[in-house]
């Protein structure tokens, strides 16, 4: 018996292991382009993916090229989430908590890193190049603010510490920690229900106030949910193969791509 509950819980866990198209499987300049910020903008860090466009093809920081980050000049390196300028060169980035910055400019420096801080050094990699802690969040406004969707995880705040909660589900969580699940959940009617396209989503890179119309992930049962802007400006249900150039790899939580010979929107793999 526990042999089972331990056998059906790995596969629980499995199921989210949502696959993204390759950056080989992108046939435009501007899904390439976008890809980190497409997946990190929807939270969609299942595998992140550092793809770059080169003379008309999509490759893969991570797997298809190895960028010499030591030859490089600072604002190339900057752009680069594979290289990290630090101490007056261009490196290979490792991890965050191997950058440390006077304290005047961590947080910054950090920042451009893809990083946040801690106070002393560089900690927790925004952008999921390594795994994603709440327990490296030091500063409690950083801490209510994070939602780690690809593991369900929300990090709440202890009174000194970030500690990191699972979820399955929404209806457990106050009006505050549903907003900051607002990936999956909505409050509605004072209980924290499952989201929907209608629902919306504040992303937690963009500007707040703004609500965005991003496809999402139920948080009971892992499917994506397609939605999209209506032409009146409602975030509806959408069906990605009916999406427009711009629209498809972006909206789709990174399963469709454009193909720019066929004109259509279609799935990766
Ligand atoms: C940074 O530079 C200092 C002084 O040149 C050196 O001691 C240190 O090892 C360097 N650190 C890294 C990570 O390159
Ligand atoms: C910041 O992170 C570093 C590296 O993980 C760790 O050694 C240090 O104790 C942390 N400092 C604080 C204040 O959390
Ligand atoms: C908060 O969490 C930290 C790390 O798990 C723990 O050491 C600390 O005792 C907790 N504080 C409270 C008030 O629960
Ligand atoms: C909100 O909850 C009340 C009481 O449970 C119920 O009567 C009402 O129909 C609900 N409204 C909506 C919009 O779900």
């Amino acid at each position: 018996m526990k042999l089972f509950i331990l056998f059906s819980l790995i596969l629980i866990i499995n199921s989210a292991d949502i696959q993204t198209c390759l950056c080989s499987n992108l046939q435009t300049q501007y899904d390439c382009e976008n890809a980190v910020k497409f997946q990190v903008a929807s939270q969609d860090l299942f595998d992140l993916k550092l793809c770059i466009w080169n003379q008309g093809q999509c490759l893969d920081l991570l797997k298809d090229v190895q960028i010499p980050c030591s030859t490089l000049e600072q604002q190339i390196c900057g752009n680069l989430p594979s290289c990290a300028w630090y101490n007056g060169s261009c490196q290979t980035f490792t991890k965050c908590s191997d950058y440390k910055f006077d304290k005047n400019i961590l947080s910054q420096s950090c920042d451009e890193l893809n990083c946040l801080d801690n106070g002393t050094t560089c900690s927790f990699d925004r952008i999921g190049r390594g795994e994603q802690s709440c327990e490296e969040i030091a500063f409690e406004e950083d801490c209510q603010r994070m939602y780690l969707l690809y593991k369900k995880t929300i990090c709440n705040w202890n009174g000194s510490a970030c500690v990191g909660q699972s979820l399955s589900s929404c209806s457990s969580l106050t009006e505050k920690q549903c907003l900051q699940v607002n990936a999956q959940c909505a409050w509605r009617n004072n209980s924290c229900v499952k989201r929907t396209c209608e629902d919306g989503q504040y992303s937690s890179q963009v500007q707040e106030g703004v609500k965005l119309c991003s496809s999402y992930l139920d948080i009971e049962n892992d499917q994506v949910m397609y939605c999209e802007l209506s032409e009146e400006g409602q975030c509806v249900t959408s069906d990605p193969e009916q999406l427009d150039r711009k629209n498809c790899y972006s909206q789709s939580f990174q399963q469709y791509t454009w193909y720019p010979e066929d004109q259509e929107c279609q799935k990766c793999q």
